[in-house]
């Protein structure tokens, strides 16, 4: 089997970052090869970019300059970390990608489509996920497990409405290429959701 490339989605506190570890932890004791990395971010660059992103809130950035960063970090990271790793034969498990930017500037903040589509084939060509995990949760669930985690960041402290919009994208995204997308309802203990994930990844990935 080629090197797959798996995003992880989901709305705040869809419980991605619990899951990841597993998934993590059953293709380690497989012997897969991979690396984990995340969005925006996943180069040193790309880092800088999302402390942009995400904790300026004096001259936050507009829609379109929010999603023109998101890209930014993403052409950077693709091209010098993913696209590497892929050719060298490893995996890529990453903490959010492009239905992301779909998800949140499109669905949030009302970008047009058109233009993400446009700026996706600009940046990726091609490229896109192989397997794309989206962990659902309702958003009030969702919410209030983020702000018991963390102190929110400047897009984690959005409205409910926002975040609706976010996760209505994300299964529009999800339904119309059922292929790449496997919905995982976040919404059971964390156990069971990592029992149900891996028991559908085993009959998709023969290891
Ligand atoms: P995280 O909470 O999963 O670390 O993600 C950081 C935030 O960035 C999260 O609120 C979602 C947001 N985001 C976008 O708005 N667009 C994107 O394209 C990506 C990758 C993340």
């Amino acid at each position: 089997m080629k090197p797959q490339f798996v995003t992880l989605e989901g709305v705040e506190g869809a419980g991605k970052s619990t899951q990841k570890s597993a998934l993590c932890h059953w293709l380690r004791a497989r012997g897969v090869p991979f690396i984990e990395t995340r969005e925006p971010g996943g180069t040193p660059l790309a880092e800088a970019i999302r402390g942009l992103l995400l904790h300026t809130d004096e001259d936050p950035p507009t829609a379109l300059t929010e999603l023109l960063l998101m890209f930014a970090a993403r052409a950077q990271h693709l091209e010098t970390r993913i696209q590497t790793a892929l050719a060298a034969g490893t995996w890529v498990i990453c903490d959010r990608f492009t239905d992301a930017t779909f998800a949140y500037q499109g669905g949030g903040r009302g970008c047009p489509w058109a233009w993400i589509e446009t700026l996706e084939s600009l940046v990726q060509g091609t490229v896109r996920p192989d397997t794309t995990i989206i962990f659902d949760v309702p958003v009030d669930v969702g919410l209030s497990r983020a702000a018991a985690r963390s102190e929110a960041d400047r897009i984690e402290r959005e409205d409910a409405v926002f975040f609706e919009r976010v996760r209505e994208a994300y299964l529009r995204r999800a339904e119309a290429d059922p292929e790449r997308f496997i919905v995982v309802d976040g919404t059971p203990p964390e156990t069971q959701v990592t029992e149900h994930l891996l028991a559908t990844l085993a009959t998709r990935w023969a290891l």
